[in-house]
């Protein structure tokens, strides 16, 4: 009777825990919140989170989904493809992107699917110190696949 009651609470507690889960994923998250995709493993991926939340906006970190999942329903054009995704306002921002290029983003507000830094340059938000600093471009790219200069640093 006590093990059966026991089993009980634990299957409530389980089923509480699903709920929860299943609402945080369903409730979108705050305007200009940027919901980052990495793996645990990346370091440089944090060293982005970190350059984000330094320059005043809301980060929420996602660790749980693949990335290969993430890039294929966003849409990520191969070309511009790199180490994390992420995603603010029904905009993607792939790769080491500035955060003055998504303020700029978020202000503009283009008819334009997102924007990406293609590859790692050196230098670029959170790949600092990895080399001597290379020139490298945002890029924007829009639904039809169609890419374009964004912004040069
Ligand atoms: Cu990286
Ligand atoms: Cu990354």
């Amino acid at each position: 009777m006590l093990i059966g009651s026991v089993a009980v609470s634990l299957a409530l507690v389980a089923l509480a825990l699903m709920r929860w889960d299943q609402t945080q994923a369903d409730t979108p998250p705050p305007k200009g919140m940027v919901v980052v995709y990495k793996s645990p493993e990346c370091e440089c991926c944090a060293r982005w989170v970190t350059h984000l939340k330094a320059s005043g906006i809301a980060v929420q970190v996602r660790e749980d989904v693949p990335l290969t999942l993430v890039k294929k329903r966003l849409q990520v054009p191969q070309a511009l493809s790199s180490c994390h995704t992420a995603e603010v306002d029904g905009y993607v921002i792939e790769g080491h992107v500035p955060a003055e290029d998504i303020r700029r983003l978020l202000q503009e507000r283009p008819r334009i699917s997102g924007i990406g830094v293609a590859g790692m340059p050196n230098g670029s938000p959170g790949m600092e110190g990895y080399g001597p600093d290379e020139h490298y471009q945002t890029m924007q790219f829009d639904a039809a696949g169609k890419i374009s200069v964004y912004s040069a640093h």
